[in-house]
């Protein structure tokens, strides 16, 4: 194929991109996004302090504006995030315990039932571990309410929305010898023994100097799909500019296309522009919407 999309379509698979609802006017932003993408996630729209900004008050309006393209170019829907420590409304930050419990799972409910059907997976919960060697739980709001609070939010996403798939997501999983890969790895292990419906886990994979991309990142992959759960690359951006960006892309997606069960892979943006980094150019196309090495790269390699 001559685009992202159809080429990952010939294995079966996706290529997505996070896009973000203010960007739609942008005619350049758009051309790409609806000639190579095949799988949308909404960069910010569909968070909890968009969707819910006053308690039992929802809003959809920014979110809707992206299921409409998504409609408009035959592209999917990744729902992005239902659970997650940060960018909570205000009124959720400082709610805690039982009342923050049965919010969190009202959230869960209320917005995965109004996109019910439309959403192929959504990342139920969000960076729920903590950084650095300990392999515990990230301390937040909602870890406090009880550790059984990411089991309770996939049982209501599924309730709510019986056909998208369900997953987790983090970073800093990629390294299949980090404490917090092994302990993302024994709660689904965890998950998948004792029936908790969970279906796939989303590797976000911000790659950069810091945290490059690790030489057993397709072992990391396939020893989770081993546990029974489809997984994904779901934030792709990768630091750095010409050969050596383009190669980083090439491994990331040949790793993918190792794993049967590597279902797809999102980019987080479109242009180096568009991309949350503050500096930099992680992306597949220029400020100018023009395709970079790491494009051709990705293209040849799918
Ligand atoms: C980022 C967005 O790209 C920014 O626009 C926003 O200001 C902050 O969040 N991990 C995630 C994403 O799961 O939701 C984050 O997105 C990037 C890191």
């Amino acid at each position: 194929g001559s685009t992202l999309g159809d080429a990952a379509s010939r294995t079966g698979r996706y290529f997505g991109t996070a896009v973000s609802a203010g960007k739609l006017s942008d005619s350049v932003y758009t051309g790409i996004l609806s000639r190579e993408f095949s799988m949308i996630t909404p960069e910010n729209e569909m968070k909890p302090d968009a969707t819910e900004p006053n308690q039992n008050q929802f809003s959809y309006s920014g979110a809707d504006r992206i299921v409409n393209q998504a409609t408009s170019q035959g592209a999917r829907l990744r729902g992005h995030t239902l659970a997650w420590h940060q960018q909570q409304p205000g009124w959720m930050q400082g709610m805690e315990g039982a009342a923050l419990r049965s919010a969190m799972l009202n959230h869960v409910t209320q917005v995965a039932g109004h996109y019910q059907g439309k959403i192929y997976a959504w990342d139920v919960v969000n960076e729920a571990f903590a950084d650095g060697g300990s392999g515990a739980r990230r301390d937040s709001n909602l870890q406090r309410t009880g550790d059984d609070w990411i089991e309770a939010a996939f049982r209501a996403a599924r309730a709510a929305d019986p056909g998208a798939k369900l997953c987790y997501n983090d970073y800093n999983t990629d390294d299949w010898n980090q404490a917090k890969t092994q302990a993302v790895y024994r709660m689904v292990q965890d998950f998948k023994s004792r029936g908790v419906p969970i279906d796939c886990v989303g590797f976000q994979s911000h790659f950069n100097a810091n945290s490059p991309v690790p030489s057993n990142y397709r072992t990391t992959l396939q020893n989770f799909a081993n546990l029974g759960v489809d997984v994904q690359i779901t934030e792709l951006d990768i630091e750095g500019s010409g050969t050596t960006q383009a190669t980083n892309y090439r491994t990331v997606t040949q790793a993918c296309l190792a794993v049967a069960r590597c279902t797809g892979i999102t980019v987080w943006g479109i242009r180096d522009t568009d991309s949350w980094r503050a500096s930099g150019t992680p992306l597949l196309f220029d400020g100018n919407g023009q395709k970079k090495a790491a494009y051709t790269a990705v293209l040849d390699a799918l």
